[in-house]
């Protein structure tokens, strides 16, 4: 589910209804600036350097949300779960992710709509990247 375009059968997209690439890049600095405060999900990403990390959510949701898709030509396809077969993704790491990503959406102040449209895509899809106990 993760892997499919949402919202490329609508006129506008959804990508577009939020406000395009600028809204999903504030989205996601947003919750890089969590992450790099956060003791647990931190020392996970590899790279010392969280800007390229950064890039590739941004540019993975702008694309989910009917935007550009440059995602792909860049990493092929998404196949989410597999990439994060490396990290180990326990409800722990599954809680601490959504609470970055619920002040991120937060400080979006997004239309109800939309924003609930958005909080329950990510809660969904972090459902599904849970991949150990505890
Ligand atoms: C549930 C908790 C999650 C944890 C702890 C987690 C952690 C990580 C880590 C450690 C990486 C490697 C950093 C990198 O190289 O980019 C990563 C990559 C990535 N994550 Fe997550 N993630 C979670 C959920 C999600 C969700 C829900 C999404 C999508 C909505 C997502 C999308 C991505 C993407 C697009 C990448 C880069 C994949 C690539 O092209 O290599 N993650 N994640």
């Amino acid at each position: 589910m993760t892997d499919i375009p949402n919202g490329t059968a609508q006129e506008q997209t959804f990508y577009e209804q939020v406000g395009g690439e600028e809204t999903f890049r504030r989205l996601v600095h947003r919750f890089y600036q969590g992450v790099a405060e956060d003791p647990l999900l931190r020392p996970m990403y590899p790279e010392e350097d969280l800007g390229p990390a950064e890039e590739r959510l941004a540019l993975f949701l702008m694309q989910y949300w009917g935007g550009p898709r440059t995602y792909s030509d860049n990493r092929g396809h998404p196949r989410l779960r597999m990439r994060h077969a490396p990290f180990i993704v326990d409800r722990a790491a599954h809680d601490a992710w959504l609470r970055h990503m619920r002040v991120a959406v937060d400080e979006l102040q997004l239309p109800a709509e939309q924003e609930r449209q958005l909080w329950d895509y990510l809660a969904y899809a972090a459902a599904s990247m849970v991949n150990a106990e505890g």
